[in-house]
């Protein structure tokens, strides 16, 4: 199928849904990175730390699908925040991914107590600059967060990847994202360890359209306007999770969905998780 896409702030496109690659490694990995492109993913969500970017990259060469199609999108960890440690990281990712390009380079945390995570915006907005990268945006990034970068460089996120499922919708910080244009892109959308597909007000949900639970939440993040990006390694997983653009969830069942909030899956608070 083909996934249909969605325009940032900078007017490139972006799927609505991306293949989340967390725990895919090896040969194995990469014959799950490709069982999902050919089943329409063009969104590969990797990172610096998932050690897995030589994989993602060897999946876009094997898959025999034109490179423009991708969107991949690695991240800068914390241990390497500043101007230069920025460029030389986006150097050590672009050689693991055997790319010359990367679509989407995200700031991987903001690590507040570090302090240098605009000297890193900084040095993203050059790599966009020299056209090394299509998009730059940030991960795990709070309205004050987001406030400081774009008063400081006037270069607003195309993108924040952030925790958002059924027990963690977001609400707040997806309005700031509306009001500046920032794309909102759902880490960990179906809350899996918190058994959110089994629960009875998922279930009635997904009962009414006679898809599965986990549609039933992926269609809830595309409704909120949300890009989710589901990790699966099992094929017919994958292709289960690409096949909801046949229904619509009612206000009322959007509404039943998002009143599961209860917290974050692990406690990952932005302002104060620690994540070299
Ligand atoms: N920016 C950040 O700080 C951050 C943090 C966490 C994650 N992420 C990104 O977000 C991606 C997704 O998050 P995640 O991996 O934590 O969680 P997730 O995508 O919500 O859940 C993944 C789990 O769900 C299972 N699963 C997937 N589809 C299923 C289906 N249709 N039915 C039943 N089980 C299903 C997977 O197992 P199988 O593989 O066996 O199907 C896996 O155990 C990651 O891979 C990563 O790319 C980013």
């Amino acid at each position: 199928m083909t996934v249909p896409t969605t325009t940032l702030n900078d007017g490139r496109q972006i799927p609505k849904i991306g293949l989340g690659t967390y725990g895919l490694r090896g040969e194995a990995g990469i014959a799950s990175m490709l069982a999902g492109i050919k089943s329409g993913y063009r969104l590969l969500d990797t990172a610096l730390n998932y050690k897995n970017e030589h994989e993602v990259g060897e999946a876009v060469r094997r898959s025999g699908v034109a490179r423009e199609e991708f969107l991949v999108t690695t991240k800068l960890p914390g241990r390497h925040h500043g101007f230069d440690e920025t460029l030389a990281s986006f150097e050590e990712s672009r050689a693991n991914l055997g790319l010359d390009f990367v679509d989407l380079y995200l700031i991987h945390w903001p690590l507040p107590k570090v302090g240098k995570f605009v000297e890193s915006w900084q040095a993203m907005i050059a790599l966009r600059e020299d056209g090394r990268v299509g998009s730059i945006g940030v991960s795990n990034f709070t309205e004050a967060h987001l406030a400081m970068l774009i008063e400081e460089t006037d270069v607003t996120p195309a993108v924040n990847q952030v925790e958002l499922h059924p027990n963690f919708p977001q609400a707040a910080l997806r309005e700031f994202h509306l009001a500046h244009g920032i794309a909102t892109e759902s880490w960990s959308p179906l809350a899996v360890s918190a058994s959110i597909t089994s629960n009875s007000i998922v279930t009635a949900v997904a009962d009414a359209h006679g898809v599965t639970p986990t549609q039933a939440v992926i269609r809830w993040h595309l409704q909120l306007g949300a890009i989710p990006i589901p990790k699966s390694g099992d094929p017919e997983r994958q292709r289960e999770n690409l096949d909801v653009f046949g229904f619509e969830l009612t206000e009322e069942e959007m509404a039943s969905i998002s009143s599961l909030e209860s917290g974050r899956l692990w406690g990952a608070d932005p302002d104060t998780h620690e994540e070299f």
